[in-house]
């Protein structure tokens, strides 16, 4: 099993943190706290208080006079200002760094780490550019996933399951695929799903179909391995759903989804919520099935349409290679 040492992760979007609330990210086996201070600055450290071992995370922020500011333990309170410093009671000088911080790339509202490995491949610019032509609805379906991150990313580039894993929410009659374009670690794949006919009643018992047009194309856009993006048409304009992968542990995969729509749109922006819960079910549904299969189990069967799944083991093999 392989968390993909040296590629970069989104730890999350900056509307994810509130202003000076520490937050909980796993990486590679590792907690770590977050927060926003209140200049926009984000800081990372080891979640555990090197005093005894508390979760800096379930502690609170302290602004300092520059307005950045200092993670609180809520232990015995010391604060640890983002470069790991610490004041100890009875003196009044910081001590060297206690806490090693995370190395934290901010490009936006984006925050993506390495951790702590030598990068391997250069962190996307394609959330930027979507940043640029898109609107920004949220972020959705952040969900920690029982599951190691090879299966993860076989499901989210596997065509053949809607039917399966997500029989009730699409009803697609067919799978057409079109092409699949393959460029080492970015993809590109075209394809269209016909949905089942449904009547207005039934829409209504299930509001979340009247932003499901007849025909899905699907045009998805991968950078392997921390992102697919899908590219959609629904019949209020076009979205860009962002589907974020960070390896919290060899057992553990988060995942989450940042949603942008068409700015010129204004029925998107009051439907907001209805896309925003439409994609939380899809990830529900997912993580639903993750959780019920053996992900070690041989593939003995193979079916049409797997490229995508193709392109993900081979990449796995890829980056396990030693570079000559
Ligand atoms: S455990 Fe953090 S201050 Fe004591
Ligand atoms: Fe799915």
């Amino acid at each position: 099993m392989s968390m993909l040492e040296g590629a970069p992760w989104l730890l999350a979007h900056k509307s994810m943190l509130q202003t000076n609330q520490p937050q909980k990210v796993s990486l590679y086996g590792n907690d770590y706290v977050i927060w926003q201070d209140k200049t926009g600055q984000v800081n990372g450290l080891p979640n555990i208080c090197p005093h005894m071992g508390a979760m800096l995370s379930e502690g609170w922020c302290e602004t300092e006079a520059d307005g950045t500011s200092a993670v609180v333990c809520p232990f015995h309170a010391l604060e640890f200002d983002r470069h790991g410093c610490t004041i100890l009671p009875g003196t009044d000088k910081k001590t060297l760094p206690q806490l090693k911080p995370l190395d934290l790339i901010i490009q936006g509202d984006f925050i993506w780490s390495y951790g702590d490995y030598q990068p391997k491949i250069p962190i996307p610019d394609i959330l930027e550019q979507i940043a640029g032509k898109y609107e920004f609805i949220g972020f959705t379906a952040n969900t920690s996933v029982e599951t190691d991150l090879r299966s993860m990313l076989l499901i989210m580039h596997d065509y053949n399951h809607q039917n399966g894993t997500h029989r009730d929410l699409f009803e697609i009659t067919e799978v057409r695929f079109e092409k699949f374009i393959d460029n080492g670690y970015h993809s590109e794949a075209f394809f269209n799903t016909p949905t089942a006919p449904k009547t207005f009643w039934e829409k209504l018992k299930q509001p979340n179909q009247f932003l499901l047009p007849e025909v899905i194309q699907a045009h998805l856009e991968n950078y392997f391995p921390s992102l697919v993006i899908f590219y959609g048409n629904s019949p209020f304009g076009k979205i860009a759903q962002c589907h974020l992968f960070v390896p919290e542990s060899l057992t553990k995969t988060r995942t989450y989804i940042l949603l942008f729509g068409e700015a010129s749109n204004p029925l998107a922006k009051l439907l907001k919520n209805q896309f925003l819960g439409l994609s939380k079910i899809v990830v529900e549904q997912d993580a639903g099935i993750l959780n019920k299969i053996y992900s070690d189990a041989p593939q003995k069967i193979k079916l049409n349409n797997e490229m995508g799944m193709d392109w993900v083991n081979r990449n796995f093999t890829t980056w396990e290679q030693p570079r000559i």
